[in-house]
């Protein structure tokens, strides 16, 4: 019964190849743009990888092929499920958990990784709205574009191991240099590492590297 309904919602989702891969784009769900494309070409990763706002899955799925294991983790279970038959079509969900959750809310306190991957929602949203739609999660980074970004920052590296990085995308309208300046304040080396310019705005990838051993 669930692979049928599995297999009517994939005739009717939309389908994007990126890499040599099929993606599907179920409603509800952000499809891979400039900002994902720049965060993949810099995805030379192994060991252990947690991908915070996974989406369609794209990232976890190019990053399975040298990862030992991947978590993925989404606020909209929407990608959530996308998320999963894109792994399973790719043929890599044994090596991708996912989860519904709000940022590390689903991550063991325990658990640390060698990277943490995060394409955030980063556009300022001058609305005020008591809740978001689950395609607004995709971009909407509250009044200054920072509301999630901020809180990513600051639980983060409680999650990566010594000598682990993150990567984080995010936009002009969002003041990365703000950016840069938290993860400093948190002991992490961090630099802007590739930049894009799209109409606008230019979609900036941070690094953000744990130096210390312990
Ligand atoms: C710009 S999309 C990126 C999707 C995918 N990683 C990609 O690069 O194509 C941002 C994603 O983050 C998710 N998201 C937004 N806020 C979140 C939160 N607080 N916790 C977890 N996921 C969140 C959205 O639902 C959306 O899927």
């Amino acid at each position: 019964m669930k692979r049928d309904c599995d297999e009517e919602y994939l005739r009717s989702a939309k389908k994007i190849r990126f890499a040599g891969r099929v993606f599907y784009i179920f409603d509800y769900v952000y499809e891979p743009a400039e900002d994902t494309f720049l965060i993949a070409k810099h995805l030379k990763v192994d060991g252990f990888i947690l991908d915070v706002g996974t989406g369609c899955g794209i990232l976890s799925v190019l990053a399975a092929s040298k990862a030992k294991h991947i978590v993925a983790v989404d606020i909209n279970p929407y990608a959530a499920r996308c998320a999963k038959i894109n792994a399973e079509v790719n043929g890599v969900s044994d090596k991708i958990d996912i989860f519904i959750g709000d940022l590390f809310n689903p991550i063991h306190e325990n658990l640390t990784f060698d990277t943490i991957l995060f394409n955030a929602p980063y556009l300022p949203d001058e609305k005020r709205k008591e809740s978001k739609s689950l395609i607004e999660y995709a971009w909407s980074g509250g009044k200054d574009g920072r509301e999630v970004i901020d809180r990513f920052i600051q639980q983060a590296p409680k999650y990566l191991k010594p000598y682990g990085r993150i990567l984080l995308v995010q936009s002009s309208l969002s003041d990365v240099e703000k950016t840069i300046r938290e993860f400093r304040k948190r002991r992490l080396q961090a630099r802007i590492i590739d930049e894009e310019k799209i109409f606008f705005e230019t979609i900036s990838l941070i690094e953000a590297l744990n130096l210390r051993k312990f």
